[in-house]
């Protein structure tokens, strides 16, 4: 007899005649739709279990070590997302507090990255994006409609835009580069440089160059690059070409850590910033801020004049709509911080980094970041080879995985990226006694991997030993070896090793 399915039997809305706990109804026994609109509606406190209970399988945010965005805030701040999360940005007729909050808070930041005044007040202007991905976008059209407007003016070819950055950009820059029909002009990272050079940099300014990207902590390393040295090359040689600084995680982290550094609106060359609001400006994803020295430096195509929401307003970001309530929650953190709270949160992210540094150190890593509030607090490493391993870095990020911890291994950019390495991002919920916990998981992800690769090495010994002794299995190894075409003239021995990588490791020993 055919069974009849389960959820047939039972099926039924969640009604008091019926089982009225969602995980005796219908839709806890049949499967969640994953492609087509379902025809009816489901209870919400099903739907909401539904939902709650698959996401349980995502990482645990705060243990996500490779993310620059913020995991955590407090609760006053989330009750104001929360109670903003209907506002439209866009809307500035209807919402006119919140734009008044943008503006605010990009006051704060021009003054915060000492753009020039006049009569008291910044000439800098920007806007709040979805993120410092938009904010760079819309820097690099800036950058070359500028460019093209002067060439046009001057009676020039404008068909062959170029910019120059290192090859450790974040993807964004990459995504500009080909979406505006850019020559990328690359200066390469090296295996003992992670950073732009910035001669060889300066090297690369011709006619067509849009502008020169300098990074205040780059995705791979954390590291600042020279943003002062490349300004002081550039003038020093009569050259205007503009700087956009990629301030993305380090424009929230250098002034409270590192105040006496020079990368900002300070050097004469610098024409646009981006940050992101959702890294070290301490809200949750998405917000970013692009920021242009004065508005000369942003040309008027890319800015629209609309009013068909009540009233004249100015917009020039990509996206129209946008959500209020995390420039609302950006303007929180900024009062409620301040420049001594912005300072305190950093300082002990930098010191929780210098911290896991020299234990990584200790444990025989290569640290490739720097420290002491010289780059963002981020330790980037990889295994030395005076630690003498089997295993990579993947297999150490994997067995991390395995206590929850997420630590990204990959590779570094292109030029050196046979080099694999791992990274921590230091977050404001990444306190020290946290950090003491991954350290002791990595000690002991490290001691199982090198115990797993030596029960690996002896089952290979006792195989390639069975196999040396018996004659059927010598019979097996020699089919295996011709048909695996392993050259006649080596000796049984050699082949024994050559081909034994080859064959599917033998069971575990009883
Ligand atoms: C240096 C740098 N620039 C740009 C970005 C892109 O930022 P967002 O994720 O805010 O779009 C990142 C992201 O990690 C970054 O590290």
């Amino acid at each position: 007899m055919p069974l009849t399915p389960i959820s047939k039997r039972l099926s039924g809305p969640l009604t008091p005649r019926g089982c009225t706990n969602v995980y005796g109804s219908r839709f806890a026994s049949e499967h969640m739709p994953t492609d087509r609109l379902p025809e009816d509606e489901m209870p919400k406190e099903a739907a909401y279990r539904m939902i709650t209970d698959d996401l349980v399988l995502d990482g645990i945010p705060m243990l996500n070590l490779a993310s620059f965005c913020t995991t955590y805030m407090e609760e006053e701040a989330e009750k104001l997302i929360f109670e903003s999360a209907n506002k439209n940005v866009i809307d500035h007729e209807e919402y006119p507090r919140s734009v008044e909050l943008e503006q605010r808070c990009l006051r704060i930041l021009a003054n915060l990255f000492h753009s020039p005044e006049q009569n008291g007040q910044t000439t800098a202007i920007g806007t709040a994006c979805i993120g410092s991905s938009e904010a760079i976008m819309l820097a690099t059209l800036a950058m070359k409609k500028r460019w093209k407007n002067q060439r046009k003016a001057a009676g020039k070819d404008a068909s062959q835009p170029n910019i120059i950055m290192s090859t450790g950009v974040q993807v964004c820059w990459e995504k500009a580069a080909a979406y505006f029909e850019i020559e990328e002009k690359l200066v390469p990272c090296t295996e003992t440089r992670y950073v732009i050079d910035p001669a060889q940099a300066v090297d690369l300014v011709d006619e067509n160059t849009i502008g020169i990207c300098a990074i205040l902590g780059t995705t791979y390393t954390g590291q600042y690059e020279d943003v002062k040295q490349i300004n002081d090359l550039l003038v020093q040689r009569g050259l205007d070409t503009p700087i956009h600084v990629d301030a993305a995680s380090g424009g929230f982290v250098a002034p409270f850590v590192n105040p006496g550094l020079v990368w900002d609106f300070q050097l004469s060359n610098v024409v646009s910033i981006n940050v992101s609001g959702h890294k070290y400006g301490l809200v949750y994803p998405g917000i970013g801020w692009a920021l242009w020295r004065s508005a000369d430096y942003l040309p008027q195509e890319l800015i629209f004049n609309i009013n068909y929401l009540g009233a004249d307003q100015l917009n020039f970001t990509f996206n129209f709509s946008k959500p209020a309530s995390h420039i609302i929650a950006q303007y929180y953190q900024m009062i409620r911080l301040g420049r001594r709270g912005y300072h305190a949160i950093m300082g002990n992210l930098t010191r929780t980094a210098d911290y896991l540094a020299a234990h990584l150190q200790n444990m025989g890593f290569f640290i490739m970041s720097e420290g002491s509030g010289k780059g963002l607090p981020v330790v980037a490493f990889r295994l030395s080879t005076s630690q003498s391993l089997f295993f990579d870095e993947f297999a150490l990020s994997h067995k991390l995985r395995e206590r929850g911890w997420i630590v990204p291994a990959y590779t570094m950019a292109a030029d050196c990226e046979k080099m694999s390495m791992m990274r921590v991002v230091v977050r404001e919920d990444f306190t020290q006694s946290r950090c003491d916990s991954l350290i002791r998981d990595i000690e002991l992800a490290l001691n199982a991997l090198a115990g797993d690769e030596m029960r690996r090495v002896q089952r290979y010994q006792a195989y390639v030993r069975r196999l040396r002794s018996g004659s059927y299995q010598l019979l097996m190894l020699s089919r295996f070896v011709s048909s695996h075409m392993v050259p006649e003239k080596m000796g049984v021995e050699q082949r024994c090793i050559e081909v034994t990588p080859l064959i599917t490791p033998p069971p575990e020993e009883a």
